[in-house]
């Protein structure tokens, strides 16, 4: 479904990607894991049309998006969530989403609701309610216009076990009910290993390893680069 054909990025001297490929399966759940600092946001902003590349070409079905706008991708389908939530903090939840969904002309937000379990926050300002619920919040943002292609930057960044592990449950029936694919960064390697389907890791810009979760697991580079003997 997404192509990344030997990707560099740089921020003027630093090559934060240094010719990075990976192909995204459809109906997938591909996680990207790797230390701080390795180029996993960085990928996301490539992925999504937020950083321009100083090499390389990334494709999304088969058509060359490198050249695209944010925006644009965004109406073919390519949606993202950020690491740090990027709901508005004075707004009613309920009035934000309307207004996104409005935006991008969907009348799924119903089910939306449903499916993420958000109805008893709509009437709450976004900014009092718990941190577990405005990536939900965000999560539901994300998904509105129907994306076929979900990138979440670390959706489990900051929460518990539980509520991380309420978060992949989540993604994995989106996946399965509304035939998306997702990109997932996580530091939780627990939850990537069980939930994802394929996991790559990068190491200093540059792709360490990639492959099903037990082969990525046992890599004895990616233990040594990242996993540690924790895994
Ligand atoms: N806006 C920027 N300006 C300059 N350097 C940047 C910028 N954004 C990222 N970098 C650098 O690019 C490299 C990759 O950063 P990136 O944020 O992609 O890493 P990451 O894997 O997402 O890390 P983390 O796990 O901490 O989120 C790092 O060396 C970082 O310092
Ligand atoms: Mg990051």
């Amino acid at each position: 479904m997404l192509r990344i054909d030997e990707v560099t990025v740089k921020y003027h001297s630093l090559i934060a990607l240094d010719g990075v490929s990976m192909d995204i399966e459809l109906g997938a759940i591909h996680g990207i894991i790797g230390p701080n600092g390795a180029g996993k946001s960085t990928l996301m902003d490539v992925v999504c049309g937020g950083k321009k590349l100083a090499a390389g070409e990334v494709s999304f079905e088969d058509k060359a998006i490198t050249k695209l706008s944010v925006r644009t991708r965004r109406r073919l389908g390519i949606s993202r969530c950020f690491q740090r939530t990027s709901i508005f903090p004075e707004l009613e939840v309920g009035e934000q989403l309307e207004l996104a969904a409005s935006r991008f002309a969907d009348h799924g937000l119903d089910e939306i609701i449903e499916a993420l379990g958000i109805s008893s926050l709509l009437d709450e300002v976004a900014n009092t309610i718990a941190y577990g619920d405005q990536r939900r919040v965000d999560l539901a943002l994300a998904l509105l216009g129907r994306p076929r292609l979900l990138l979440l930057d670390e959706p489990a960044a900051g929460l518990s076990v539980a509520e991380t592990h309420a978060v992949f449950t989540h993604l994995t029936d989106l996946v399965r009910d509304r035939g998306i694919t997702a990109v997932v960064v996580e530091h939780d390697v627990d939850a990537v290993f069980s939930f994802c389907d394929t996991v790559t890791v990068l190491d200093l810009g540059r792709v360490l390893a990639s492959g099903a979760p037990s082969e990525v697991r046992t890599n004895p580079a990616v233990i040594k680069a990242y996993l540690g003997t924790a895994a």
